[in-house]
């Protein structure tokens, strides 16, 4: 990873405060590195049809998309109420099908635990079942 974790626990932590969570009051930011060193933030944003809120790592992931980056070497997750905020389901199918080696980093703001994405979500369902 080029980029410094703490460098980007700081940018987790500021896509945090970004959040949308006026039900839930649960604040999360992510912060997405790409292969290149770009940073995608995302937060939480909600919706008062509860059901269309999205998660902070899926809004990350749909700006990089957005923006045609497609190599992602990591992600780094923190929600200020949580000691460690692990992705959602879907965040995990969604991350996967697009970064499937993805480094997950979860941090309570100072220190950071690693998972790859693949031991979060084993025996996934992936693009090549569909052929
Ligand atoms: N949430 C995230 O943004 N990321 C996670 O990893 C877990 C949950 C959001 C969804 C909702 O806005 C709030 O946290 C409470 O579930």
């Amino acid at each position: 990873m080029k980029k410094d974790i703490s460098n980007l626990i700081e940018e987790a932590k500021k896509a945090a405060g970004n959040s949308k969570a006026v039900y839930s009051k649960f604040p999360v930011g992510a912060a997405l590195l790409s292969k290149t060193n770009k940073v995608y933030l995302g937060c939480n944003i909600e919706s008062s049809s509860y059901g269309l809120s999205m998660c902070a790592e899926r809004v990350a992931l749909f700006k990089a998309l957005s923006e045609n980056e497609l190599n992602f070497d990591s992600i780094i997750i923190y929600a200020p109420k949580a000691n460690y905020c692990p992705p959602c389901g879907a965040c995990r199918q969604l991350l996967f099908d697009y970064a499937p080696d993805l480094m997950v980093i979860l941090t309570d703001g100072k220190n950071y635990k690693l998972y790859p994405l693949k031991d979060l979500l084993p025996e996934a369902f992936e693009q090549s079942q569909l052929k």
